[in-house]
């Protein structure tokens, strides 16, 4: 038997409902990597399209495809991370499983990386490269204006940094990995951000093609959390993100509960006891369902574990405004603050524990 070459290069292509690219994708890396040891690293999370048995039926064929199935998680970035980190290979790239990538240029891209360069990146923002043609004039406006303020923090210049298609050394992934916060759709300018010296980088050309198959993932909150990744690197990762949307979608809470009672008592005609109690039960169920779809995106809780999660919640969230009405009620008796300052101590405190609490507890994140 001639003993197997060792894998150079590892190409990672996470997947979430992309069952009918799947076989178009092998064949198509098949076809660009003549000549070069690969394997194909398809991330799936648990898509209900079945794409993983997908994959496995090809696999089953051929011992260059694998499968990382993840059950209960969700996104683009932590998805490659973990890819990544799966291969023995050298060298690893990303590429969308939809097809939009041109896989024509990996070859191109790993010559760079071999040749000196630390990443090389596939671009549509360099002579010669171009962007989907039915990419809509708002998308388009957005993921410039994405990319003019990602450039802002970038220490090197880099054309196309909302890119999702590039390739690089492990050891480089190794290197940044401890700092990448993995979360949201660009990997890329994550991993960028978190080298802590300047990158050679190499931009190769290629243009963005149409989707043929399935749809994008992108929405609103993939929005926001480019937005909050932006922040993260900026502030250096001083205070969680997380915590960060915990204490907004709380914000929203106060709001829903004041609308709330007002409702109960004006147009209810509740009394404003029981008014106060309908309406912290309404906030409550509110900052539950925000944070299941915000906060804990990644590990968002449905079927029987959401119930189970709500009631959670309600309990952690009265122990939390027990213990804010309690600790304040201290502090102005004491005379240690004033009622305004004590009020915001023990909401504060209330944050801090309700965060805690329900990261552990409720969503496990
Ligand atoms: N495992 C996993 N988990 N894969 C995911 C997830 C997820 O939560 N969300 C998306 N994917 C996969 C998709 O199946 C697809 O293969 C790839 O990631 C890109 O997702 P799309 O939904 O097709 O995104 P897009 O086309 O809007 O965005 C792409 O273009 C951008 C350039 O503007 C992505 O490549 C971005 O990374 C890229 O920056
Ligand atoms: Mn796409």
């Amino acid at each position: 038997m001639p003993t197997p070459q060792p894998i150079r290069l590892a190409v990672i292509v996470p997947v979430f409902n992309e069952a009918a690219n799947v076989a178009p994708m092998v064949d198509r890396l098949d076809a660009a990597l003549a000549g070069i040891p690969w394997e194909a690293i398809f991330v799936d999370d648990d898509s209900p399209d079945g794409t993983a048995a997908v994959v496995r039926g090809i696999a089953a064929r051929d011992p260059r495809i694998r499968c990382l199935r993840r059950i209960g998680r969700r996104g683009l970035a932590s998805a490659c991370m973990e890819g990544f980190l799966s291969t023995t290979a050298p060298f690893v790239a990303v590429i969308d499983g939809d097809l939009q990538h041109d896989e024509s240029i990996l070859p191109a891209m790993l010559a760079a990386v071999e040749g000196g360069a630390d990443i090389a990146i596939g671009s549509r923002h360099v002579a010669g490269g171009a962007a989907e043609q039915g990419f809509s004039a708002a998308r388009g406006a957005l993921s410039d204006m994405g990319a003019k303020m990602a450039r802002m923090l970038l220490p090197t210049p880099v054309a196309d940094p909302m890119s999702g298609f590039f390739l690089l050394p492990r050891a480089l992934v190794e290197e940044v990995a401890p700092r990448v916060a993995g979360r949201g759709f660009k990997i890329l300018l994550d991993i960028l951000l978190s080298a802590r010296r300047k990158l050679a980088v190499a931009e190769i050309p290629y243009s963005f093609r149409s989707r043929q198959a399935g749809e994008s993932k992108l929405d609103a909150t993939v929005l926001l959390e480019f937005g909050a990744l932006l922040l993260d690197k900026a502030t250096g990762g001083i205070v969680p993100l997380r915590f960060l949307a915990f204490a907004a979608v709380g914000g929203i809470g106060v709001l829903v509960h004041m609308a709330a009672l007002f409702l109960l008592v004006q147009a209810a005609g509740f009394g404003f006891g029981p008014a106060q109690w309908g309406a912290t039960l309404v906030a409550m169920t509110a900052n539950f369902a925000l944070n299941n779809r915000i906060t804990y995106r990644d590990a968002r809780l449905r079927g029987p574990a959401l119930w189970r999660g709500l009631l959670l919640f309600y309990l952690v969230c009265g122990i939390g405004a027990a213990a804010n009405v309690g600790i304040a009620g201290l502090l102005v008796r004491d005379g240690v603050l004033a009622w305004g300052l004590a009020g915001a101590a023990g909401a504060l405190l209330t944050v801090v524990w309700n965060y805690a609490v329900s990261s552990t507890l409720v969503w496990r994140a």
